[in-house]
């Protein structure tokens, strides 16, 4: 079916390449109308869009002021992608400016945004530039990395833009995405959150899960049309729209909510960090005595999800474990993980490894998914929402 695409252009060299990025998108089928900054005319005029694009194409705001362009285009668009997005045109995004024909479209835009940087090294790699991609993929816009080679003068390094084969291919996987109902019909049961293990009445030992992944996880399910019980423990964000939610504060409420509703699920995700070890709970505060410290004897808690494995009748529910491992390596990721997978007995496990603050509370991470078969797949840093729809791809391949 023909979606409709916005194609941004930015004022830099690589302009010319968007020419193709244009011809393969509208060879897959899709209407395109290009918007070119004002600078990147410089290098492509519009009259080259125009016929290219088959569309009239225009830079400002102010032509065919009738027809609210600066509104119409983003919000009618399945899909905005930018590229070549140069270092101004990320800081223009990123700060949510609109005094442009694109910038006014990516602030309406109500499909997925798809960017393909390419600029010098030393501005790609400069910390505002960083610091604008790291803000524009929070958002959930997808940011490409620049390649590395050849850049415009004699010199080379990141900041080239990646073939536009690649950049077609990444649009059309986008433009696949909000229209796909392939969940539905599936029920889903999600834990997530950090539990927190009452020492005494007014104390716990807890963990420094935020949630994230584990809301992405479910919010990404419901568009793709599951049915999601979210099972949540202790979480610095709120859990998702549209789900039906379970509160629970221990690994004992958790595994108690999680076991009883197993069953009643296709598929089952274990991304709550269950704490290992809990404290007897003293009936009442425990007191200062003295300067001496106080003793915490720790007991293990029930592994949730190799429970689960064990009581689940046949292959039903899929279940999906997480494995945070401060591993250091990738290497070192798989072999642990790999060790995980076995000794869980899950049918998929997303490893990451969480050393370094790279993870807990960060709106993105890199992940290994492995499956029982010996499937693997490595997910690159992308938003929490991007690593969501893979372990969700990977659910749908496994059940095929
Ligand atoms: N998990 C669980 N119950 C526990 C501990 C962990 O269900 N008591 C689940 C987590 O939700 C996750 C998976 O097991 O899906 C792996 O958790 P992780 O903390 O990585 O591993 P542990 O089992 O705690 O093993 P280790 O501490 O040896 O790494």
């Amino acid at each position: 079916m023909a979606r409709r695409v916005v194609l941004g252009v930015a004022g830099g060299i690589a302009a010319y390449k968007a020419c193709e990025i244009l011809r393969g998108l509208r060879e897959a089928g899709h209407d395109v109308t290009v918007v070119p900054t004002a600078a990147s005319l410089n290098f492509v005029g519009a009259t080259t869009w125009e016929a290219l694009s088959g569309r009239p194409v225009a830079s400002d705001v102010w032509t065919r002021a009738h027809d609210v362009p600066h509104v119409r285009l983003g919000q009618e668009a399945d899909l905005v992608v930018v590229a070549p997005a140069t270092a101004d045109l990320l800081a223009r995004a990123a700060q949510g400016m609109a005094d442009d024909l694109l910038t006014n479209t990516l602030l309406t835009a109500h499909g997925p945004v798809l960017m393909a940087p390419a600029m010098h090294t030393e501005m790609w790699l400069h910390p505002a530039t960083q610091r604008n991609v790291a803000l524009l993929r929070e958002r959930g816009i997808r940011v490409l990395d620049p390649a590395v080679g050849r850049l415009t003068g004699a010199d080379s390094g990141p900041g080239r833009l990646p073939e536009p084969s690649a950049i077609v291919a990444a649009a059309l996987d986008l433009l696949r995405r909000p229209a796909a109902d392939d969940l539905s019909g599936l029920r889903v049961l999600i834990s997530a959150g950090g539990t927190r293990e009452a020492w005494d009445p007014v104390r716990f030992l807890g963990n420094r899960s935020s949630g994230i992944q584990g809301v992405e996880l479910a919010r990404t399910a419901v568009s793709r049309g599951a049915e999601v019980t979210f099972v949540a423990a202790a979480m610095d964000v709120a859990p998702p729209a549209g789900t039906a939610v379970v509160h629970v504060e221990s690994a004992a409420e958790l595994h108690a909510e999680m076991a009883a509703r197993s069953g009643d699920n296709d598929v089952v995700v274990m991304a709550a960090a269950v704490a290992d070890f809990r404290p007897d709970e003293a009936a009442g505060k425990v007191k200062k005595e003295g300067d001496a410290g106080v003793d915490l004897r720790l007991e293990q808690t029930v592994d949730v999800l190799a429970d689960l494995v064990r009581q689940r009748s046949g292959a039903t529910p899929t279940i999906v474990g997480f494995a945070a491992e401060t591993a250091g390596d990738p290497d070192r990721l798989r072999e642990l993980a790999q060790a995980k997978l076995a000794r869980k007995g899950c049918d998929l496990l997303v490893a990451n490894d969480v050393g370094d603050d790279a993870v807990f509370g960060q709106p993105t991470n890199e992940v290994l998914i492995l499956s029982a078969g010996g499937g693997e797949r490595e997910v690159p840093r992308a938003s929490k929402a991007e690593i969501a729809d893979a372990v969700w791809d990977a659910v749908l391949a496994l059940r095929s």
